[in-house]
């Protein structure tokens, strides 16, 4: 059983200076094709479900196939809910099963963040599940959350700190310059202060906006702390540009078939991104 929470993984990868990929899955194939890449390569990996994803499918069908495949696979798996808003639907998802979640209390006040993030981390903690929360504001569309260019906000240091000591999170994500969904132009990353608050609060941090940065930005922003990068419009474009391309080429009515090939560009396309993270060989077992 290779089910796992994010504390072990992400601390581990932060000590050895590599980073766990985070994908966003929407469905069975992208959940296998994510599973079948980190298995090629030997690494752990985190399967992210979104808000969205987890409403469209239901939580408990969601998580009753997601724990299989997790269960079944020879490495670290951790099922994470990904940029949650609601405090009751985030305490759902830890009874339901899932092994990490991210609480987003980003567009509140320092104060109530804090607070909601306290009282999530409060039903984590019992359930044995990890937490992630944020800081600062991350900008881009990620699926409810739109954060406009000149409302996005970096993280604050010393305020990184503080929320950090009050909470116990597996993963800390501040804003740092990165965001979701396709970049317009060249992102500006705040390199310093992903390395102060990585060394300030000691929390491995997660890189959220990951579709579009360069393999170098990957690198040093791995290098700086942290040990966790997300990536979601990657796999949504692969997901829908790979079953069209199959079906305008060769126009069969099999569905089978563009549905392997949509796995096999899923999972080539993933296994990229954990060689890039430097995850590989860290998931065996013996
Ligand atoms: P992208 O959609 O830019 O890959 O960002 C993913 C993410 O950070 C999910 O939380």
């Amino acid at each position: 059983m290779a089910l796992e929470t994010m504390i072990e993984m992400l601390q581990i990868a932060r000590a050895q200076g590599y980073a766990v990929g985070a994908f966003n899955i929407v469905d069975y194939t992208s959940m296998r094709a994510v599973v079948r890449a980190a298995e090629g390569l030997a690494a752990p990996v985190i399967v992210q479900t979104s808000v969205r994803t987890v409403v469209y499918w239901g939580q408990s069908t969601l998580v009753s196939w997601m724990r299989e495949i997790a269960e079944e696979s020879p490495v670290p798996v951790a099922l994470h809910l990904d940029h949650c808003k609601d405090v009751a639907f985030a305490k759902q998802c830890i009874e339901a099963g899932w092994t990490s979640v991210m609480f987003d209390g980003s567009a509140e006040p320092f104060e109530k963040n804090l607070t909601h993030t306290r009282e999530v981390a409060e039903a984590a903690e019992a359930a044995g599940v990890s937490l992630e929360a944020e800081l600062g504001k991350i900008g881009g569309v990620e699926e409810e959350i739109a954060v406009a260019d000149a409302q996005s906000q970096l993280a604050d240091p010393e305020e990184a700190v503080a929320f950090c000591r009050e909470l116990k999170l597996a993963a800390f994500a501040p804003a740092i310059g990165t965001a979701h969904g396709v970049y317009k132009g060249k992102p500006k990353i705040a390199f310093e202060r992903i390395e102060t608050i990585a060394n300030q609060t000691g929390v491995p941090l997660a890189l959220h906006g990951g579709t579009g940065l360069e393999d170098d930005v990957f690198r040093k922003c791995i290098a700086l702390g942290c040990a966790k990068v997300n990536i979601s419009t990657q796999i949504k474009h692969v997901f829908i540009d790979s079953f069209v391309e199959y079906h305008n080429t060769h126009q069969e009515y099999e569905p089978l078939k563009p549905l392997a090939a949509q796995f096999e560009q899923l999972r080539a396309g993933v296994a990229e991104k954990i060689q890039l993270f430097g995850g590989a060989g860290w998931g065996a077992t013996g």
